[in-house]
């Protein structure tokens, strides 16, 4: 496998500046070095930052610091595209979760005739429109870009980047306990396949997986992208994070979605967002990274089936 990394130090999404950070203290754990030992063959990308100063302009509902939002995912997408056709997977290290409005639309590019199909982990939704977000921020937002039925409804560019590039059923989320009013009524009414938190505990994650895998089809021809806010998981086991829920995955669950998307044989891009190490203290922005580190591992080298023959620090 060759996997290429792409850092997203992006923070216009949200109000908190730590997120930016959040590719270097990912960084800083060493996972790039685990992944080789891990026999993974690593092509660091660098990190994607706009060339111009930020504009601080809000879009036509209220969209804060719209321009620069797209402006910078515009940039990102062509670096996730310019990745995946160099390299078998590309892992992007944001950043918030806007990052994700370039990720998935640089994926889609890759291939025209391919129909990406995206697993979101999260504890929200993130499908706000600029009309349905109680915030403005755009890290509430970036799949209402993606999706076809909500094409009219969204406040593109001037030259209507991005385009939309999915379908309701093309994207299923694992983790959801905390959405907004009119997310809850647009997934309704979209038909979106979503496991909230609750879920997971009725039904147990690996019956979860299975609905969601078997919903979304992944194969050479819908290449898999995987979008995890390390907010899906519990605050216990990632405190340092903008907007923590509690109630969340364990991070062993985590792991579990990590791997049972590799063993698909079809994951092709990987996004880990949201970790802020300004958050809490030294502890937990410990804890954060490093269970942020273990889902890319996993996700990527399949970690837990091999530390026999290997020596890396797992905490
Ligand atoms: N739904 C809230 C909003 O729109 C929170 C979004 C949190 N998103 C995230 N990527 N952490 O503002
Ligand atoms: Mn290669
Ligand atoms: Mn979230
Ligand atoms: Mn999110």
């Amino acid at each position: 496998l060759h996997v290429g990394v792409i850092g997203a130090p992006f923070n216009k999404g949200q109000r908190r500046m730590g997120v930016k950070d959040g590719p270097s203290v990912i960084k800083d754990t060493g996972f790039l070095d685990d992944l080789r030992n891990l026999g993974v063959d690593v092509t660091d990308f660098g990190s994607v930052t706009l060339p111009h100063p930020e504009d601080n302009e809000a879009g036509p509902s209220g969209e804060r610091w719209h321009k620069t939002v797209l402006e910078y995912n515009r940039l990102l997408a062509s670096s996730v595209t310019q990745a995946l056709r160099e390299t078998d997977l590309c892992l992007t290290v944001g950043g918030d979760h806007s990052i994700a409005i370039g990720t998935v639309n640089g994926h889609s590019q890759v291939n025209p005739d391919h129909q990406v199909v995206v697993l979101w982990v999260d504890a929200h939704a993130d499908v706000n429109l600029g009309k349905t977000s109680p915030s403005g921020n755009m890290h509430g937002m970036p799949v209402s870009f993606h999706l076809r039925e909500l094409a009219e409804q969204v406040n593109r560019l001037p030259d209507q980047w991005p385009k939309p590039c999915i379908s309701a059923q093309h994207i299923s989320y694992i983790g959801l306990r905390d959405l907004d009013p009119g997310e809850v009524r647009m997934i309704k009414d979209m038909g979106i396949q979503a496991f909230w938190a609750s879920d997971v505990e009725r039904l147990g994650l690996p019956a979860v997986l299975s609905m969601c895998m078997e919903h979304l089809q992944p194969s050479e021809k819908r290449p898999l992208h995987i979008s995890f806010d390390i907010d899906a998981l519990d605050p216990m086991e990632a405190p340092s994070t903008g907007t923590p829920v509690r109630g969340g995955l364990t991070l062993r669950e985590g792991l579990t979605i990590a791997e049972t998307a590799r063993a698909t044989g079809h994951l092709r891009a990987f996004d880990m967002v949201e970790v802020n190490p300004d958050l809490g203290n030294q502890n937990d922005a410990n804890l954060t990274s490093q269970a942020a580190r273990l889902v890319i591992l996993s996700a990527l080298a399949g970690y837990r089936g091999k530390t026999q023959v290997c020596t890396f620090h797992l905490n």
